[in-house]
């Protein structure tokens, strides 16, 4: 099915000086990683997410909590890039050679963004692929799968978390600051493969809109925020990204 993508976005989207494009999980669906809410498959339809994402959850029962996020560090070991991951690269790389500016701010913590070649990444939520010691703080990425003991630990002794934002966890200074940054003089924001119901990223179109910035979101299905954006594009993501950047760069 050819994605509805208007000529007046094209032309627009063209002239953007600076991008910023937060991305969700239905980002990676056509990677064949679980979302979160999908109805059927997704990961909360399964799992309680308070049995199992929070600090609380891990105190309790770091062993269960460890094991779900290990099974889903092998859904993402076997994972590619889709053609919305390579379509985003793409585009970074092209809005580079113009010096012009381009955030990917994303809520997946997969890396399948830096898989693809992005850069300019910031992960708001951070990254199953790091795991922190609840002793001493130190991360080390981890990329071995599965983990040979439940939690791993480190040298010490402490136990070891995946370095990821919880339920009633802040995200880090750092990735709100670069977030802020990036919102604050971007003239296009894109939200894509999100259902823009977790703050503070549901927030960001409404940081933006009222500056003046385009705002486009690519979604499977309509959002909180299929009203309040410029356009709202209906479709997979892997098949709009592509054809949008197509149309608009020859990229
Ligand atoms: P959700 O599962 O809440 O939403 C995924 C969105 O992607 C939905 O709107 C789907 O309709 C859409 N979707 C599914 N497949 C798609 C596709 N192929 N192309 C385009 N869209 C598609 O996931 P997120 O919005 O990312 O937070 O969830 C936000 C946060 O909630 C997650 O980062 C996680 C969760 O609690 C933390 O872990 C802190």
């Amino acid at each position: 099915m050819q994605p509805v993508i208007l000529d007046n976005l094209v032309g627009e989207f063209r002239e953007a000086r600076a991008v910023v494009m937060l991305t969700g999980a239905g980002v990676s669906a056509e990677s064949g990683i679980p979302t979160f809410r999908d109805a059927m498959e997704g990961l909360w339809a399964k799992y309680d997410p308070s049995q199992l994402a929070t600090p609380e959850a891990f105190d309790r029962d770091s062993e269960t909590v460890t094991r779900w996020y290990d099974w889903r560090r092998e859904k993402c070991a076997t994972a590619k890039p889709n053609p919305a991951h390579l379509a985003l690269a793409r585009l970074e790389e092209h809005l580079a050679t113009q010096e012009r500016g381009f955030t990917l701010l994303t809520q997946n913590v997969d890396r399948l963004h830096q898989a693809a070649g992005n850069r300019n990444v910031v992960e708001l939520h951070g990254t199953l692929w790091v795991w922190r010691c609840t002793r001493c703080g130190i991360e080390r990425e981890e990329r071995t799968v599965p983990f040979q003991e439940y939690p791993p630990r480190c040298a010490r002794g402490g136990a070891r978390r995946p370095a990821v934002v919880w339920f009633g966890e802040m995200l880090s200074e750092q990735a709100l600051k670069q977030a802020h940054d990036a919102l604050a003089t971007c003239d296009f924001f894109f939200s894509v493969g999100t259902s823009a119901v977790v703050e503070p990223a549901a927030n960001f179109i409404y940081s933006v809109r009222h500056r003046g910035p385009k705002t486009v979101e690519i979604n499977r299905d309509a959002t909180p925020i299929s009203r309040v954006v410029d356009w709202s594009l209906l479709g997979k993501a892997g098949e709009v990204l592509p054809e949008l950047v197509r149309r608009a760069f020859g990229i």
